[in-house]
């Protein structure tokens, strides 16, 4: 069933009676799709507005002439509309009040508002994938909140979801912290150092490279290139060498990558928590680079793939723009797209999604364009619904982040950071006293992942971010806190008020900025719908900052609600309110972002 709303059913009503206005006044058949219908704008008389531009093809008169032969059509024959204005190519119709109380009474109060039905599609999202040499870091973080917000507007938007997160859990980047712990660790373990697994191993990774750093420094010294020195330096020999034996089941190896391993899934596990992430399934590299050898084979066979002179498989790419592309080493050991051949597959296999979306950041593109475009010349049906949603950088004002050196800004640092700076707005605001400790730290642990989530949310994921920590949690403006504090506010109003919710008399009369937010609220489900559809929430996160933005203008126009005497006037405006609350709140949840109720 598609979704349907009444905004939906009035453009609808309002579109066909067009195509037949064309036909009777100018004997033409007019494709419905070139009959655009948008928000009037605030400075005319009018709802919604129809651009004339296409039919003045059809009509073939000036453009006002044009709108005002549909206008008079219009008027005479669709109820709801009362009126009409012409601004240049702009058909500004009126619609009658009663229509959008009616709308207000039926759709925005009725409790399955904003509940899409199912679309029956089947889309997995994959997000977070971390490597296990280190923890997680900025970067991930907006990889992280933006799979989980896209996961949860997926599902609000009817498709059944699945949330799986592939570790790359083998591979040489994890042998390195292994060999580094090996030589210079002395048994330290998350207990003996009470460091978090993630970030013990995240310093022998750290201390890896420090060592084999020194080793190019020396081989240079004695004459060789940059190149040779960093194949040549005897750290990275024996990373590789690990790497075999592990491939070879090496009992020793097995043990220690199972040990290093397991204290950081430990340390993520506490990351995805305070997070507020989770998935409903997680791959293993381990699990599925035979499998993407098996796929090499296949692709062996089926001679999409090559083999050179010393054994490495290769797939030549060039016919597509592209170049030639290893897909196994000469040593037999896999690289990262190998596993990636047979994680695809296993993937489909497990779910036979319609959709399987990636989200894993853009300096990645080329490696997704690739493993796409293999998997399509393997013959794999599946692979049209593969989409990699590649989202930038995150910057912080004094620089970009860098991986490796020790200067990476670490998610769990910033989670507390964000905590901490809550408490302490909270807390100059001075509006809690009557809370418990309890309460205290929960109100602290929305309000400072709000601003965060929001503050990495309300960007398109395609561009590059400066995150300001400090901005992000401001009251005012675009920011998770300011529509959570409008939230509470309305809470607050309501309760004081003993809200109950029921319809509004259909004569009442309302304001220009009461109409402005039955239009605006009554967008809601087709917000979802469209956010889903382009997996974005940063629409979500911007629509929701409109409405919070415009309950505040009204918020501040009426007088004080609570002691209104005209009692219908009082449910209208309650109900406006409590529309709006739920509105934020829901939305919000899409973002992973809780609303307090009081704060
Ligand atoms: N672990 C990889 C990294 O940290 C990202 C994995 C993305 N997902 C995938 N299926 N390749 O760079």
């Amino acid at each position: 069933m598609p979704l349907e709303t009444n905004r939906m059913k009035i453009e609808q009503h309002i579109t066909a009676a067009a195509v037949q206005a064309v036909k009777e006044l100018y004997q033409q058949e007019i494709p419905e799709t070139q009959l655009a219908i948008q928000d009037t704008r605030a400075e005319f008389e009018g709802q919604l507005t129809i651009v004339v531009f296409p039919v003045v093809r059809f009509s073939k008169k000036s453009p006002e002439a044009t709108a005002t032969d549909l206008g008079e059509y219009l008027v005479a024959n669709i109820e709801e509309v009362t009126a009409f204005n012409v601004v240049k190519g702009f058909l500004n119709l009126s619609i009658a009040e009663s229509y959008w109380i009616d709308q207000l009474n039926n759709e925005l109060l009725s409790p399955d508002f904003g509940i899409l039905p199912s679309n029956g599609k089947k889309v997995m999202v994959e997000y977070s994938s971390p490597n296990t040499n280190k923890p997680l870091h900025l970067g991930h973080v907006r990889n992280n909140l933006l799979g989980y917000s896209v996961a949860e507007l997926l599902k609000a938007g009817g498709s059944e979801v699945f949330k799986v997160n592939l570790v790359n859990d083998r591979g040489i980047h994890i042998c390195k912290s292994m060999l580094a712990w090996e030589k210079w660790g002395n048994g330290e373990t998350p207990e003996s150092s009470g460091l978090k697994g993630d970030h013990l191993v995240g310093k022998y990774y750290v201390i890896f490279d420090k060592e084999y750093k020194k080793q190019i420094d020396a081989l240079k010294l004695e004459g060789q290139t940059e190149e040779e020195a960093k194949k040549n330096a005897p750290l990275i020999k024996e990373a590789q060498a690990m790497l075999l034996a592990w491939e070879a089941h090496d009992e020793h190896v097995v043990e220690l990558w199972r040990k290093m391993n397991g204290w950081v899934y430990a340390g993520f596990e506490v990351s995805y928590k305070n997070l507020g992430v989770d998935f409903d399934k997680f791959y293993y590299e381990s699990n599925t680079y035979l499998l993407g050898k098996d796929t090499v084979d296949e692709g062996l066979a089926k001679g999409v793939f090559f083999k050179k002179e010393d054994g490495s498989v290769w797939i030549d790419l060039t016919a597509d723009g592209l170049d030639q592309k290893l897909v196994l080493r000469a040593d037999g050991t896999s690289v990262y797209i190998t596993q990636d051949l047979g994680t695809a597959q296993m993937k489909y296999d497990d779910f036979k999604m319609d959709e399987s979306i990636y989200v894993v950041g853009n300096e990645q593109d080329y490696h997704f364009k690739v493993l796409f475009l293999i998997l399509d010349k393997l013959g794999k049906g599946w692979a049209k619904g593969l989409y990699h949603l590649s989202y930038g950088m995150v910057d912080l004002p004094s620089g970009k982040m860098k991986s490796r050196e020790g200067t990476v800004v670490d998610a769990d640092d910033l989670v507390s950071e964000m905590i901490e700076t809550a408490r302490q707005k909270t807390e100059a605001l001075g509006k809690i006293a009557d809370f418990s400790e309890a309460e205290k730290e929960a109100l602290y642990y929305n309000i400072g992942l709000g601003a965060l989530k929001y503050f990495l949310l309300k960007v398109d994921p395609k561009k590059r971010l400066l995150f300001d920590p400090s901005e992000s949690i401001d009251f005012q403006g675009n920011t998770g806190p300011f529509i959570q504090y409008t939230h509470a506010r309305i809470k607050s109003l309501l309760n004081k008020a003993a809200y109950q919710s029921a319809p509004v008399p259909a004569d009442i009369t309302l304001s220009a900025t009461e109409l402005d937010m039955i239009i605006l609220l009554g967008k809601y489900p087709a917000e979802i719908a469209s956010a889903a559809k382009s997996f974005s929430p940063a629409t979500m996160a911007n629509y929701l900052y409109e409405v919070a933005k415009l309950f505040n203008k009204f918020y501040h126009e009426v007088p004080p609600i609570v002691k209104e005497e005209d009692a219908a006037l009082k449910q209208l405006r309650l109900d406006l309110s409590s529309v709006t609350a739920n509105i934020l709140k829901s939305g919000m949840r899409l973002l992973g972002i809780t609303v307090p109720e009081r704060m």
